[in-house]
Formats: structure tokens, C-alpha cells, sequence
């Protein structure tokens, strides 16, 4: 069997979160780590008995690697993700895919001429009952979708000592929460129900537009620092939004995010209303789904490799009453891909419905008419 070699490029949170899922899968090898930050990425290439690159050109220069998952900052997506399609690397990107949709729609222009998928990491998606519930509609369970309502809150920008780069425009781009959280519920929501989100009423804020950043350091995401050097800072970018989202078929929903929420971590609720039946679904009870019904009793269906619908079964890797979590679902996306790649190469033409470039430039797209919505005041088209 080949083995992809695999580079993976930023390690902080979510870079270490890749390591681990990638080391699990038996068509890749990890070869080698890049970071900013030398000496973390010493100290993982070492951990990991890998090869330190120095910096990303090093690895894009380097023949012998086939795909690299870009996990660096929101900024860096666009340049890293394009000179490595140009260099002729596989790429498995962070989200979101880019600052603008110029920006994305230009990638997925370079993949679609290099006749490859490259793929985004919206990794709710890889849920096993969430993919129940995107064949359960598509199989019109559900009948016609009237409504799809839910919210994204976590937490850990509570207090204005709570710091992050995804604040700072020059890094995360024209927004924060819309397109860190908002772009994966977004995907959630067109991946579930099947259908485009076509139109957007936004309302956002900063609630807290001063902040102290910490001096000593970086802070890598959800980490926590016991500084006492702070600088103030202005902050710009939202810490809430939400959206009233016009679908496709005429279907209307709503969404709220926020990061100031006390006590939700990591909160990810969708719930989807239907003309015969209804179905919902929480991150924080990620292996149930719930099913409503008008004239009997509700249930609840728990992920199953038995019982799930056929094509969904494969993401329910353990025996039912096993419950599977976050790294198991970026397990799942990540075994789609590296299947996908080598169906390519041996022409087998199995569907693989992971969130690629495609799905990458909807979510900025999605992003732009909220951005612009909130700016006049008006319900916005999302292009397409
Ligand atoms: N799919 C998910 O569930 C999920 C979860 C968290 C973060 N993310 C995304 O992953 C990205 C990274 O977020 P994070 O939370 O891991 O941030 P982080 O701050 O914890 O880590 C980012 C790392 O990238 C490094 N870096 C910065 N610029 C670099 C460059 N030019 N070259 C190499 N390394 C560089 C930093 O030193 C740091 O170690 C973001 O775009 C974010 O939206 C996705």
C-alpha cells in the first residue's frame, strides 16, 4: 500500500490534534513538522520521531512529500494553501479556507485545474449521527425542510484578559467568531439538510472592544496564562453574531454565536424541522440523535455500526454503546480523504462526500453577505 507523506504545518492546537489522528491512519506517514515557533516545532518533530522543516518552503521544496495540512493562522491559508497547489502537494487546509472569496474561489479554480479535491477540516460533519442525519433527510424522512435553527457558544473569550490572534484582523481577517464558528455551523447546516443557505440578515458585536493581551508569548489557542503583563488593545472584531439565514427551497433559519457564553465550552446545537418529522443534534451529547414526531413518541437514536443507515455505518467505528468523539470525527474526515486520494489514483470512483475546496469557498461566500448584510442593514444574496 502506498503511504502518503504527509507534512503538517503549524502545531499549535489544532496542528497537534492532526499528529495525532494522521498517526492512526495506515495509508500515511507523518514525515515532518513545520511552526513559526522553532522550538515547538523541535520539541514535536522530536517528540514524534519527525523531520523539523524549517519553514514551509523547505517542505514544499521537498519532492518526497505528497500532502501537507495547513493548520497555521486564518492568514496564512490563502498563500500556503496556493504555493503548495503549485508545487504540486495534496492539501488538507484548516478553515476557513481564506480571508476573501477571491481569495478561496481562486484556490478551488488551482485544485479544479490540477483535477484534485482538496479538502477543508469542518469535522462536525464526521459525526457518525450526523451523517445519519444528512441520509435520513436525503431519503425525505423529514418530508420538506421548513426550518433549521441552532447556535454555536463556547466560553473562553469570557473575560478581557482572554486573548487570541483569531481578534486581530491582521491575522484572522474581517471577522471572528462568523468565521471561525459560524463557518462550521454553516457547513453543518448545508451538509445536513442538503440544501444552500441563499440568503442572510446578520447582526453582530464586539462586545468587549478592549481587551489585554498577554506580554510573555504567544497564546495558543484555549490555552490559559498566568501573566500579569498585559498591553490594552482595541478590538474590532465580533465576539457574537447572528444570522437569520434564507435556504434554497425557501426554508428559513436562525443562528447564534458567541464566545462570551459562561459555561458552554464547546456548545453546537442544529435543529432540523421538517414537514413530517424533525431531528436535532448536540456537540456536547455528540452520539445522539434526536428524532421528533407530531403523533408518536420521540426518540432517541445513538450512533451504531448496525444500525445506522448503510452508507453512514463505516463512520461508527466502535460497537454500539462505545461512544466515539472530536478526534474520532476528524479520524473519519481524514480516512474519506487519504481514501479518496488513492481512489484517484487507482480510478475506483467511490463517492466521498468530505468538505473540500467547494464547500471551503460556500463558507466564504456565506461570510461575506453576513459581513455585508450587518454593513447595510439589508438581507444579502450569498453568491454563488
Ligand atoms: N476544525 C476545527 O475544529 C478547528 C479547531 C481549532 C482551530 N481551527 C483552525 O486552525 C487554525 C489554527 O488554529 P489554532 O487554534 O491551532 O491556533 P494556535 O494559535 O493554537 O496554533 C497556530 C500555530 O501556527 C503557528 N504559525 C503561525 N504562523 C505560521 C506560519 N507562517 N508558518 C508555520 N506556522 C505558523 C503558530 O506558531 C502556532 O503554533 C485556524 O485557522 C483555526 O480556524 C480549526
Amino acid at each position: 500500500m502506498k503511504k502518503h507523506r504527509v507534512v503538517v504545518i503549524g502545531v499549535g492546537y489544532i496542528g497537534l490534534v492532526h499528529i495525532r489522528e494522521l498517526r492512526k491512519l495506515p495509508n500515511v506517514e507523518l514525515v515532518g513538522v513545520v511552526d513559526k515557533n522553532q522550538d515547538l516545532a523541535k520539541s514535536v518533530a522530536e517528540q514524534y520521531g519527525v523531520t523539523h522543516y524549517p519553514d514551509s518552503e523547505s517542505v514544499l521544496g521537498d519532492p518526497t512529500v505528497d500532502v501537507i495540512h495547513n493548520c497555521t493562522p486564518n492568514r496564512e491559508h490563502f498563500p500556503l494553501n496556493k504555493a503548495a497547489l503549485l508545487a504540486g502537494k495534496e492539501v488538507l487546509t484548516e478553515k476557513p479556507l481564506a480571508l476573501s472569496s477571491k481569495e478561496s474561489g481562486e484556490l478551488l479554480r488551482l485544485a479544479k485545474e490540477r483535477k484534485t479535491r482538496c479538502a477543508v477540516n469542518f469535522c462536525y460533519r464526521y459525526y457518525p449521527v450526523v451523517q445519519e442525519a444528512r441520509a435520513r433527510i436525503a431519503k425525505g424522512e423529514l418530508g420538506v425542510i421548513y426550518n433549521v435553527l441552532g447556535h454555536y457558544l463556547q466560553d473562553w473569550l469570557l473575560y478581557d484578559t482572554d486573548y487570541s490572534w483569531r481578534l486581530e484582523p491582521d491575522l484572522a481577517g474581517s471577522s471572528n467568531i462568523l468565521a471561525d464558528l459560524g463557518s462550521h455551523w454553516c457547513d453543518l447546516a448545508e451538509f445536513i439538510t442538503g440544501l444552500k443557505i441563499t440568503e442572510v440578515f446578520a447582526d453582530y458585536r464586539t462586545t468587549l472592544p478592549v481587551r489585554r493581551k498577554p506580554q510573555d508569548g504567544e497564546v495558543l489557542t484555549f490555552s490559559k496564562t498566568e501573566t500579569t503583563n498585559f498591553k490594552e488593545m482595541s478590538i474590532s472584531l465580533e465576539d457574537y453574531g447572528s444570522l437569520l439565514l434564507r435556504f434554497e427551497n425557501g426554508a428559513r433559519g436562525t443562528f447564534v454565536t458567541s464566545e462570551l457564553a459562561a459555561g458552554r465550552k464547546c456548545d453546537i446545537e442544529i435543529e432540523v424541522y421538517g414537514s413530517k418529522s424533525s431531528l436535532a443534534w448536540r456537540h456536547e451529547r455528540p452520539s445522539e440523535l434526536w428524532l421528533g414526531h407530531r403523533d408518536k413518541a420521540n426518540e432517541l437514536f445513538f450512533e451504531s455500526p448496525l444500525l445506522q443507515d448503510e452508507k453512514t455505518r463505516r463512520y461508527a467505528r466502535l460497537p454500539s454503546g462505545h461512544p466515539m468523539g472530536y478526534h474520532d470525527a476528524i479520524y473519519n474526515l481524514f480516512a474519506d480523504y487519504y481514501s479518496y486520494l488513492e481512489s484517484k489514483n487507482d480510478q475506483s470512483f467511490t463517492e466521498y462526500n468530505f468538505p473540500d475546496f467547494e464547500a471551503g469557498h460556500r463558507g466564504m461566500l456565506i461570510l461575506e453577505a453576513a459581513l455585508a448584510s450587518k454593513e447595510k442593514g439589508t438581507w444579502v444574496s450569498v453568491r454563488s
